[in-house]
């Protein structure tokens, strides 16, 4: 059968424009992902990418060109953890915030961009009030130039071996001090008698 899905106007948007359709029985934004690049092909744009924020929706970001090409400078974040690291594919700033996702993993082919992002949060996170610690072991050749900023600078087995030690006393030791601040539990027997 061929039925068109329910699409609501067009909203043009600094790139291009992004529409909101509403799913056929039995559809996935999957479906949609999948559809992407053959909608920017007859849509003439750069790229289709899909969304959706509610179940039964999804939404098309159109993009007209790569917005990518030029390179631009955005704002340094003046969040605590949060740094503006570039642009995202879509346009929009790319913001890594360490307070909503604390743990990271920048990996990727060779020449993907590994050491930009690397330089982009170091730099990001150089003038806030944040300890930084780097270990790199092409030599120290990546991390060098920021030791001046750095806590503690490891660039070989040995030292990152001796670095993590300390992070983990380190680590230690905090996890003590929130255990002393830590409110002790009232017994839940107490709490059943007093519920009666
Ligand atoms: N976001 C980006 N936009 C455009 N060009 C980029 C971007 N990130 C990196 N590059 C370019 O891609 C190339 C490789 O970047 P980079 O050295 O960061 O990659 P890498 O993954 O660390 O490489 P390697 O595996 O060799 O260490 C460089 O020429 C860099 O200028
Ligand atoms: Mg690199």
């Amino acid at each position: 059968m061929d039925t068109k899905p329910f699409m609501w106007l067009p909203i043009p948007t600094r790139h291009g424009w992004r529409v909101t359709l509403h799913t056929l029985e039995g559809q996935i934004p999957a479906d949609y992902a999948e559809a992407a690049e053959r909608l920017a092909h007859s849509w003439g744009v750069h790229a289709v990418r899909v969304s959706s924020d509610k179940p039964g929706r999804v939404r098309l970001a159109a993009t007209v060109r790569d917005p990518l090409v030029k390179v631009d400078e955005l704002p340094p974040s003046t969040e605590l953890l949060k740094v503006t690291v570039g642009r995202l594919e879509t346009g929009t700033p790319w913001v890594i915030d360490f307070r909503t996702v604390p743990h990271w993993i920048n990996a990727g082919a060779t020449q993907s961009g590994k050491s930009n992002l690397a330089n982009a949060l170091i730099v990001g996170l150089a003038p806030q009030p944040v300890a930084l610690v780097g270990f790199d072991l092409k030599g120290g050749v990546e991390f060098t130039p920021y030791a001046p900023r750095l806590s503690a600078l490891a660039t070989t087995r040995a030292e990152c071996g001796g670095l993590l030690d300390d992070l983990v006393a380190l680590m230690t030791d905090r996890m003590g001090v929130c255990r002393m601040a830590v409110r002790p539990r009232e017994r839940p027997s107490r709490i059943i008698r007093e519920g009666l």
